[in-house]
């Protein structure tokens, strides 16, 4: 049930969200993957249903339920939510919370057999989303990554920002035990400058944000 259709901070906008982790496959029946849970993407996707904007969620395979008032795309790999999110513009603002596969591997078309010899996984670079987007000729008025650190995390994600283009970067430091838990420890890095938030709810990470868009996309 949808209490807020229509109203709040953000109607009228649309806003594009990726989250949880890409799967590459091996072959028919294995994969790549990455511990990203998609619980913090999908809380950002509530958390701005919430506030009125219409958005669009491109989720990797994760065992999650749809928010309310969110239009969900599942896909697989980095490629198709390359595609999905090419085919979601225009919009507004962009949170890519995704965790996507740096690389990909030429798939088999049957599965592999142990008695074959060991085979060599030959990793080929993934599109990069959010770089993309930040290129795209409707690049959404405001861009924000996630950066996940082990160490040194705000200069990793300060150099990230630029990088890749970016407005923001939350700056997720998952040194702990952060992948699949229900609290995080992020780092607002915005070209002013950066601001440490206390461990928080991921529930809480996602309204704070929301708060912030708001004002982002009401100048
Ligand atoms: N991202 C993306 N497409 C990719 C890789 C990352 O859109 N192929 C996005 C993520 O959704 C996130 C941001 O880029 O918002 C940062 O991802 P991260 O993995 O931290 O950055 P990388 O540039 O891949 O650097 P590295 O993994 O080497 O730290
Ligand atoms: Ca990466």
């Amino acid at each position: 049930e949808r209490h807020f259709a229509g109203t709040g901070p953000l109607s009228g906008k649309h806003v594009l969200v990726t989250a949880g982790p890409t799967h590459e496959p091996i072959d028919p029946v294995r994969y790549i993957a990455n511990r990203s849970s998609g619980k913090q993407g999908f809380a950002i996707a509530a958390a701005l249903a919430e506030a009125g904007a219409r958005v669009t969620l491109v989720a990797g395979p994760v065992a999650l339920p749809t928010p309310s008032g969110v239009t969900r795309i599942d896909v697989e790999t980095a490629r198709a939510m390359a595609d999905a999110v090419a085919a979601a513009l225009p919009a507004d603002a962009a949170i890519m919370v995704a965790a996507v596969a740096d690389w990909h591997v030429a798939a088999a078309a049957q599965k592999l057999k142990k008695g074959d010899a060991p085979p060599a996984l030959a990793l080929t670079p993934n599109p990069d989303i959010l770089a993309g987007l930040a290129a795209n000729q409707q690049r959404p008025r405001l861009l924000v990554g996630f950066a996940a650190e082990t160490e040194r995390v705000v200069e990793h994600a300060t150099a990230k920002r630029t990088r890749k283009g970016a407005d923001w970067i939350v700056a997720n430091d998952v040194s702990g035990d952060v992948m699949g838990g229900d609290r995080n420890t992020v780092h607002l890095v915005t070209a002013t400058g950066v601001e440490d938030w206390e461990p928080l709810p991921k529930a809480d990470v996602a309204r704070r944000l929301v708060q912030r868009i708001a004002v982002a996309l009401a100048d």
